[in-house]
C-alpha cells in the first residue's frame, strides 16, 4: 500500500502568516508543510504539499491523487463552503479525506458552518490552529495501519 499522504491547500492558504493573523496566526504556509513533512516522516509517512487558488487545479490532483495516496487531508479554504466539484472528486477519487481548518469555521460567520467536504470525510479538525494538520497526520497513522 502507498505511504504517501497528501496534503492540499485552497485558495488564499498561500497567504499565511499575513492574512489575518489573529485568525490564521503568523505561520507561514511554508512553515506549516515543513512542520506536516517532518511529522508525516515521524510517522513512515511520505508527505506531498500543494496549494493552489484555482479550483480546477485542485479537482485536477484530486483525480490523480486516485489510486496513488494512502490518505489526503485537504484544507479545501472558501471552497469548503461553495464546491460540490471538490466534494464530487473526493468521492471519485476513493481515498480516505480528513478535513482540515485552521480556525473554528463554528464560531465564524454562518456561512462558514455548511462544509460540502465533511460529507465525504472522515473526520473533520477545525480550531486546532496549524497543528490541525499535524493531528490530521496522527489520525491516519491510526487509521491506514
Ligand atoms: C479555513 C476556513 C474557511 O472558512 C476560510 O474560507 C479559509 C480558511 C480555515 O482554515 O480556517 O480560507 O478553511
Amino acid at each position: 500500500m502507498s505511504n504517501i499522504i497528501l496534503v492540499l491547500n485552497g485558495p488564499n492558504l498561500n497567504m499565511l502568516g499575513l492574512r489575518e493573523p489573529a485568525v490564521y496566526g503568523h505561520e507561514t504556509l511554508a512553515d506549516v508543510e515543513a512542520m506536516a513533512t517532518r511529522h508525516g516522516e515521524g510517522h513512515g509517512f511520505a508527505v506531498e504539499c500543494k496549494q493552489t487558488n484555482h479550483e480546477g487545479q485542485m479537482i485536477d490532483w484530486i483525480h490523480q491523487a486516485r489510486g496513488r495516496v494512502a490518505g489526503i487531508v485537504i484544507n479545501p479554504g472558501a471552497w469548503t463552503h461553495t464546491s460540490v466539484a471538490i466534494h464530487d472528486a473526493l468521492i471519485a477519487c476513493e481515498v480516505p479525506v480528513l478535513e482540515v481548518h485552521i480556525s473554528n469555521v463554528h464560531k465564524r460567520e454562518s456561512f462558514r458552518h455548511h462544509s460540502y467536504v465533511s460529507l465525504v470525510a472522515v473526520g473533520v479538525i477545525a480550531g486546532f490552529g496549524t497543528q490541525g494538520y499535524t493531528l490530521a497526520i496522527d489520525r491516519f497513522a491510526t487509521l491506514l495501519k
